[in-house]
C-alpha cells in the first residue's frame, strides 16, 4: 500500500464531512502535525472549523504546505516549530501561539517517536529520546494547556474548558519486544492520561487518550509499504486493513468536540480490532 497524501483538494473536500462544523471558534494546537496522524489531527481540526496550530521539529515545509491548504480551503492555521521535550520551547511556543491566536482550546498531544532495537542494543540516547518526546513532551503540553485554560476562564464554544487529547497506541496495552522504550512510553502516557483526567476533571478539562493500532504512516513504514509486509502486518488486524491517518483524524474531532462531553479520562482504541488478540481466535 501507498502513503495516503494529503491535498488541497482533499482539504476542500474534508469540510462536506464537517457541515455542523463542530469546532467552530476554537483554537486547536496539534503537536507533530507535519506528518502522519497528527497531519490528519490538524487537517480533520480545521474542516471542523477550528482554528490550527501546527506544531512541527523539522520539516518546515510540510508544515506550511498544510497551513497553506488549510488556507486555500477557507481555515485558519501557522506553523509554530518547537520541540515538545523541551520546556523552554514549550514554553515559547505557547506565548506565539495565544499572541497569535489569543488562547487555546483543544491540545492534542501528537508528537512522538520509535527508535527500535532489541534490548540488549538499545542506547540510553533511544532509551531518553523515546521517553522524552513521547512522554516528557506529553506532560509539559498538557500541562501548559491545562494553565492556559485556567488563564483564560470560560468561553462559550464549547461546554469544556479545554480539551487534551493524549496520543497513545495499542503499545499501552500490548507489549512489544524490540521496542521496550516506545512500549514503555506509551503505558506511561495511558497512566499520565488518566491521572491528567483525575486532576482536571473537576475544573471542566476533559483529558482522554486515543490509541491507535497499525494506521500506515512514516513511523511504521517498513510494516505495510510491501505486499509482503502488509500481509504479515494483516494477520495482527481482524478487520483485515491497515488503519490510515483520517481513520483517527475523525475520532480526534469527535474527541474534541461538545458531542463527547460527558467522555473523560478513557483510552478511544482504533485499532481494526488488533487488541481483540485475534491469534487466540483458535487457540489458548
Ligand atoms: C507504532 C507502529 C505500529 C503500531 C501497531 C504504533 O503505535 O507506532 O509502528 O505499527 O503501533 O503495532
Amino acid at each position: 500500500m501507498q502513503l495516503d497524501d494529503y491535498s488541497l483538494a482533499r482539504q476542500k473536500a474534508l469540510a462536506g464531512e464537517y457541515p455542523h462544523q463542530p469546532l467552530k471558534g476554537q483554537i486547536a494546537l496539534v503537536t507533530g502535525a507535519n506528518s502522519g496522524i497528527g497531519e490528519a489531527c490538524a487537517r480533520h481540526a480545521a474542516a471542523a472549523g477550528a482554528t490550527v496550530a501546527i506544531n512541527y521539529v523539522t520539516m518546515p515545509e510540510k508544515a506550511d504546505a498544510i497551513v497553506s491548504d488549510i488556507a486555500g480551503a477557507g481555515g485558519l492555521a501557522a506553523s509554530f516549530r518547537a520541540d515538545v521535550s523541551d520546556e523552554m520551547q514549550v514554553l515559547s511556543m505557547y506565548d506565539e501561539i495565544r499572541a497569535r491566536f489569543d488562547t487555546v482550546d483543544i491540545l492534542v498531544a501528537n508528537a512522538g517517536l520509535q527508535r527500535d532495537a532489541p534490548l540488549e542494543a538499545m542506547t540510553v540516547m533511544q532509551w531518553d529520546t523515546v521517553m522524552n518526546v513521547n512522554l516528557r513532551g506529553q506532560f509539559l503540553c498538557a500541562r501548559e494547556a491545562a494553565k492556559e485554560f485556567q488563564r483564560r476562564g470560560p468561553r462559550t464554544v464549547s461546554r469544556a474548558l479545554g480539551k487534551i487529547i493524549c496520543m497513545s497506541s495499542v503499545h499501552q496495552l500490548i507489549p512489544w519486544s524490540g521496542h521496550v522504550n516506545y512500549a514503555a512510553s506509551k503505558g506511561g502516557v495511558m497512566l499520565l492520561m488518566q491521572s491528567l483526567a483525575q486532576e482536571l476533571a473537576g475544573r471542566t478539562i476533559r483529558v482522554n487518550g486515543i490509541a491507535p493500532g497499525a494506521i500506515a504512516t512514516p513511523i511504521n513504514r517498513p510494516a505495510w509499504d510491501t505486499p509482503a509486509a502488509e500481509a504479515k502486518l494483516l494477520d495482527l488486524i481482524p478487520y483485515n486493513r491497515v488503519g490510515v491517518p483520517d481513520d483517527i483524524g475523525r475520532a480526534a474531532v469527535w474527541l474534541s468536540s461538545d458531542a463527547s462531553d460527558y467522555v473523560v479520562g478513557t483510552t478511544l482504541f482504533i485499532d481494526g480490532g488488533m487488541t481483540t488478540f485475534e491469534s487466540f481466535s483458535t487457540g489458548g
